[in-house]
């Protein structure tokens, strides 16, 4: 979530990165009052981006391209789809002739000039299995981010070599990574007022996409259908789910078969998860007794202006982002130079986590030829997409998720213990704070054990529709430090088992 400096959770987005995150907040505390200086928020993603070591060439993608005509003629296809086949080392499991790979533009409706990017992986094991959009975070990061260090089918290596993942989510679903919002990764437009402001834009993109994906791939149409992503996606993932849902009801165009969607370290309900930011970091050690003490004088403020932001919209939104970020960066401040994605480690020099081989194996010319992407530089996280969501920042995704639940909808908020920015406590507490019809049975449902090859790799708790799991040994990307507890879930999940009914044990997969 993130804060501060308002990170970009890109959540991965990452962005976040901590490490320059202390130098921007001074802390001075002169009797009780504390108070940190705030930088523009796209200063501050600008530094984030560079702490992941990731230096896009623009700082988003409007009109940097030639998009031909053509493509934006009315009249031609909506979508553009080719498939394509990477040079990738070691075994896929599977044989290369039975599954595709898939690279295409949509053309955003309701613009004067946008593509929304995506790639979509066939499953490795069976076409029957359900379809899973990822949604990375930010906002303003590329989904490709996932795709090559969490849970895309393949891994990049420092030569810049593609190795099979063993434990990719194409083992499981077929699977969808979208950039969006318009100007992330190779999306585009030659128009400013294309740029997305909030879920709504956002999520009536992803919708009319889906429409036009389920058209052009029949032969998936009929699958379960799966929602899933990271960081600031706590935000998209319950909006499109909404939207979908809405759209099913309203018999609006293809059917989509809605199944449940999975939030991994999400930013979904800001007052509960930004208060819980001084409990975490007291409970991991990164403040003492009397910082937690002074820094949660600035949680009142924070609260009150979430809750202006709530009724009254736009700017309120501006100023509680900046209020409520000097939490966050209060406890960086004193926290140093830790990775506020993982707490464990330190970030090196300006970098907390290295995903530039993305950048450059994306840049390449035979790699833009392969994905029929032309011209277009890859912005892999882009200052300006984040900087036209803020007023975005700190609205409540919740609201609109126990309408989703009593629809039989299933949640999965899962999120790696190591985490600060979106970290488990407060995910946690926003998933018990929520009212539903199964609220009290899931408060009194047993926490267990969720143990994976013999080994505990989290624990869980669960109700009817909603789960949460804590998972250890991870940070805010589960699926890169524990990519085979991160496949166990979501398949489980997907599956019906990841549930804590009448087990007294734990669950145990595989
Ligand atoms: C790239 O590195 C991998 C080991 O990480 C190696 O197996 C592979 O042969 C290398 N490829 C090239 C072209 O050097
Ligand atoms: C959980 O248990 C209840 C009561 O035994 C049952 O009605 C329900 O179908 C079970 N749910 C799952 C997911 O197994």
């Amino acid at each position: 979530m993130a804060s501060a400096f308002s990170c970009m959770l890109f959540c991965l987005s990452f962005f976040l990165l901590a490490s320059t995150l202390s130098s921007c907040a001074r802390y001075t505390s002169g009797h009780n009052q504390l108070r940190w200086p705030t930088k523009s928020p796209k200063l501050t993603a600008e530094r984030l981006i560079r702490g992941l070591n990731l230096f896009p060439k623009h700082s988003i993608n409007i009109g940097s391209s030639n998009i031909d005509d053509q493509s934006l003629d009315e009249a031609a296809p909506q979508i553009v789809e080719k498939e394509f086949k990477f040079n990738v080392l070691g075994s896929s499991g599977a044989s290369l002739q039975d599954f595709a790979q898939h690279a295409g533009y949509y053309r955003l409706p309701n613009t004067k000039a946008a593509r929304m990017f995506y790639l979509f992986f066939e499953s490795r094991i069976s076409k029957n299995d359900p379809v899973v959009i990822w949604l990375t975070g930010g906002p303003g990061c590329s989904s490709e981010v996932a795709l090559f260090y969490e849970n895309g089918p393949f891994k990049i290596a420092n030569n810049l070599s593609l190795w099979w993942n063993d434990f990719g989510w194409d083992k499981a679903s077929n699977i969808i990574f979208v950039d969006q919002p318009t100007g992330t990764g190779f999306s585009e437009t030659t128009d400013d007022s294309d740029i997305r402001h909030d879920e709504n834009g956002v999520s009536n993109d992803l919708y009319n996409f889906l429409q036009e994906f389920s058209k052009g791939h029949p032969e998936f149409a009929g699958n379960d259908f799966y929602i899933t992503g990271e960081s600031y996606a706590g935000h998209y993932i319950p909006a499109l789910a909404s939207r979908v849902n809405q759209g099913n009801k309203n018999k609006e165009g293809i059917h989509i078969n809605l199944k449940g969607f999975a939030i991994g370290n999400g930013l979904t309900n800001p007052a509960i998860q930004y208060k819980a930011y001084t409990d975490y970091a007291l409970g991991k050690n990164l403040i003492s007794k009397s910082d937690y003490d002074s820094i949660n004088q600035l949680v009142p403020d924070c609260e009150d202006q979430i809750a202006a932001c709530g009724t009254d919209g736009e700017s309120t939104c501006a100023s509680a982002y900046e209020s409520c970020t000097q939490i966050f960066n209060a406890i960086m401040e004193i926290a140093g130079n830790i990775n506020y994605y993982d707490v464990r480690k330190k970030c090196t020099g300006s970098l907390c986590y290295d995903f530039s081989n993305m950048e450059t194996f994306l840049n390449k010319k035979t790699t833009r030829d392969a994905l029929g992407v032309g011209d277009i530089e890859f912005v892999s996280c882009s200052s300006e997409v984040y900087n036209a969501m803020l007023n975005d920042w700190m609205r409540n995704l919740e609201v609109g998720i126990p309408a989703l639940l009593e629809d039989g909808i299933k949640l999965l908020v899962y999120a790696g213990e190591e985490d600060l920015i979106c970290n488990w406590l407060g995910n946690s507490r926003w998933v018990q704070a929520m009212k539903w019809s199964g609220q009290k049975q899931f408060g009194a449902a047993p926490t267990v054990p969720f143990v994976v090859d013999g080994a505990e790799a989290g624990q869980l708790k669960s109700h009817g529709p909603l789960a949460f799991l804590k998972v250890h040994n991870a940070g805010h990307m589960v699926p890169m430090d524990q990519p085979n507890a991160a496949l166990q879930m979501i398949k489980s999940w997907m599956g019906g088992k990841l549930t804590t009914n009448g087990t007294k044990h734990g669950v145990s997969l595989q």
